[in-house]
């Protein structure tokens, strides 16, 4: 039968704590490709964690920052990429997203990924907010940014596996 057409990057998108990072793990052990986390990027080019970034340089700092990192990995060889939150917000980004990776939105209810999220306290998105509240004001924001995903993957709580599998089917 035909070759299969070649392997490109999986950039998962979607909101903080839906599950990008974990499920990105997992496909790409399933996929045999390595995995990068965008955020983990950021922190080991900066030297600095991404609340360190935040206090000290500003949200635009490391949105250029974000951009960079972004650019550096999608124009390297496929992986499972675990994109943060925000990237996608960034024109630049999307047009490579576009045109080198196959992009995945994970969506979750807001609930459930608020409950997740307030387990954690790393995110400075979040310091001292409601993060239901926040949440919403981004799903504004972004929703119609993530919709232009390759794919939809509903996650529910505690189904990454499935979330998994179904990426490993339709992609
Ligand atoms: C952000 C999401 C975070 C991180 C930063 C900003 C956002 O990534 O990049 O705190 O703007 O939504 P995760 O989606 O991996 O939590």
């Amino acid at each position: 039968r035909a070759n299969p057409p070649p392997r490109r990057t999986i950039a998962l998108v979607g909101l903080m704590g839906v599950g990008k990072s974990s499920v990105g793990r997992r496909l790409a052990n399933r996929l045999k490709l390595p995995f990068a986390d965008g955020d983990v990027e950021i922190e080991a080019a900066a030297g600095m964690t991404i609340a360190e970034i935040f206090a000290s340089m500003g949200e635009g700092e490391f949105r250029a920052g974000e951009a960079r990192v972004m650019r550096r990995l999608l124009e390297g060889p496929p992986i499972v990429l675990a994109t943060g939150g925000g990237a996608m917000m960034n024109a630049e980004t999307r047009a490579l997203l576009r045109e080198r990776a196959d992009t995945v939105w994970l969506r979750a209810d807001l609930g459930v990924i608020a409950e997740r999220v307030a387990r954690r306290d790393t995110r400075p998105l979040l310091r001292g907010r409601d993060p239901r509240e926040v949440l919403t004001g981004l799903a504004e924001t972004r929703y119609p940014l993530y919709a232009e995903a390759d794919l939809t993957v509903d996650v529910g709580e505690g189904s990454h596996g499935q979330a998994v599998d179904a990426i490993h089917r339709e992609l």
